[in-house]
C-alpha cells in the first residue's frame, strides 16, 4: 500500500471559485460574474514585443531573478511610485501566485501561524497550510473591512510569523485606511512579524486616499515584502508573470525558494513585461469605473447593502437579509436565474457574495437584470 502524501495538501479543498464556475458551466447561457480576470486582451504593443523576443531567440534560461533589464525597469517603475528598491531587491516571479509561495516558503516553519484578515483571497490559506503552518483569521467585516488593532493584537502569539494584507482587496474592493495600516505597523514593530503586502490591484483604484503599506511605513522595510503582478492592470493573467520587492536580508532567502521552485519566470516575456510598465492602464480603469457605478446603483435598487469598493473590480454585497447562506444563494442564482457569483464563504466571510464586473458591458447588464429578478423573487 503506498505511503501517505502530504496530508496538509490532501486536506485542502479545491478552490470554491472553480466549483461555482463548474456549476455555472452546467447551465448553458449562465452569465458568470465570478472570475477575477479582465475580459480585455493584453495591449498590442506588449504582445508585439514577445514576438520580437522570440525572433531574437530569447528562448534560453534567463537569470533566476529575471533579466537585469526588467529588474531595472521594475525598480524605476517602483521608484516613480515612491519606493526605493534597487534592481537587486526585485525578483521577477511566475505571477503574484508564485511570489506569495516563495515568500511564505522562505518564512514558514512547521506550526507557525500567519494572520489573514478576512474576507481574503483563498490562496493565502492554502499556501500557509501546505507549508504545515496555520492560518489565523482576523474578521474585518465587523469593522467595514478595516483592521481593528485590538482584534489584531489578540491574534498574535509567539508562533505568529507574518500577516498578509491585500489592498485594494479581493473580494471586497476596499482599501485599508491609514488607521488600519498604522495598526498593522505598530503590531509588526512590536512583535517582529513580517508584513506581506499583496498589492496586485494597486493600479486599479477609483478614489483618493489610497496608501500603500510599504510607502507609509518604510521603517519596517526589513519586515516587509511587496508583491505585484502584471496580471490585473495590463490584462496579462495568462502570461503568469509578476514580481516581489524586499530588503536584501529577505530577498536573498526568497530568491532561493524561487530558484528551487521554478528557476525563473519565462525568458521571452521579460522584454514585453518591461514594455507593459510604460503602458497606461487608465482606459481599462475608466471602463471599470463606469461599470462599478452601474453595479452600485443596481445593488441599491435590489436593497443589497455594500461597502463601496475603492479599487479592483469586485463588489461584496451582504446577502444576510435573504436568510440564505452564501453557497445556497449562489447555487440558486445559477439554477434559477442563470447568473454566477462567488459565495462569501470561499473568502472566509459568510453572509456575502462576490460579484466581478470585469466582464463585457452586455454581460454585466444582463447579469444584473437577472440578479435583480432573482433577489426580488426571494
Ligand atoms: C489578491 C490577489 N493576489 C494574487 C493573485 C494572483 O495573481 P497572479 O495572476 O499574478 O498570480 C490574485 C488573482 O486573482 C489576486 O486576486
Amino acid at each position: 500500500m503506498p505511503r501517505s502524501l502530504n496530508t496538509s495538501l490532501v486536506r485542502l479543498k479545491s478552490s470554491g471559485i472553480r466549483r461555482i464556475n463548474a456549476l455555472a458551466a452546467q447551465h448553458p447561457g449562465c452569465i458568470a460574474l465570478a472570475l477575477g480576470e479582465p475580459e480585455f486582451d493584453t495591449p498590442q504593443e506588449i504582445r508585439d514585443e514577445v514576438t520580437r523576443a522570440l525572433q531574437r531567440g530569447e528562448t534560453h534560461y534567463p537569470p533566476n531573478n529575471g533579466t537585469p533589464f526588467l529588474r531595472r525597469s521594475i525598480s524605476e517603475y517602483m521608484s516613480a511610485q515612491g519606493f526605493d528598491y534597487a534592481p537587486d531587491n526585485v525578483i521577477v516571479t511566475d505571477g503574484a501566485t508564485e511570489a506569495l509561495h516563495a515568500t511564505l516558503l522562505a518564512m514558514l516553519e512547521p506550526n507557525d501561524e500567519v494572520i489573514i484578515p478576512t474576507p481574503a483571497f483563498g490562496l493565502y490559506e492554502s499556501i500557509v497550510r501546505v507549508n504545515h503552518a496555520f492560518p489565523v483569521f482576523l474578521d474585518t467585516a465587523r469593522a467595514d473591512f478595516q483592521i481593528d488593532e485590538d482584534a489584531l493584537r489578540d491574534r498574535v502569539t509567539p508562533a505568529t510569523k507574518a500577516i498578509v494584507i491585500c489592498s485594494p482587496n479581493n473580494p471586497t474592493g476596499c482599501i485599508f485606511n491609514a488607521a488600519s495600516l498604522d495598526a498593522v505597523a505598530r503590531v509588526a514593530a512590536e512583535t517582529g512579524i513580517y508584513v506581506i503586502c499583496d498589492d496586485v490591484y494597486n493600479r486599479l483604484v477609483y478614489t483618493d486616499g489610497y496608501e500603500r503599506f510599504a510607502l507609509r511605513h518604510p521603517e519596517l522595510r526589513e519586515q516587509t515584502v511587496v508583491v505585484d503582478s502584471f496580471s490585473k492592470p495590463w490584462a496579462m493573467t495568462g502570461w503568469r508573470i509578476g514580481w516581489l520587492a524586499a530588503d536584501p536580508s529577505l530577498a536573498v532567502q526568497i530568491a532561493k525558494a524561487h530558484q528551487y521552485m521554478v528557476s525563473s519566470a519565462v525568458s521571452f516575456e521579460m522584454p514585453a513585461a518591461a514594455v507593459a510598465l510604460s503602458v497606461d492602464p487608465a482606459p481599462m480603469l475608466e471602463t471599470y469605473r463606469a461599470r462599478r457605478a452601474r453595479v452600485l446603483a443596481a445593488l441599491e435598487k435590489m436593497g443589497l447593502s455594500v461597502v463601496e469598493p475603492a479599487g479592483a473590480f469586485y463588489v461584496f454585497p451582504s446577502i444576510k437579509g435573504t436568510g440564505l447562506t452564501s453557497e445556497q444563494f449562489c447555487a440558486r442564482a445559477i439554477e434559477e436565474a442563470g447568473v454566477g457569483l462567488v459565495p462569501g464563504s470561499c473568502f472566509g466571510s459568510e453572509g456575502y457574495v462576490r460579484l466581478s464586473y470585469c466582464v463585457s458591458d452586455e454581460d454585466l447588464d444582463e447579469g444584473l437584470r437577472r440578479l435583480d429578478r432573482f433577489v426580488a423573487g426571494l
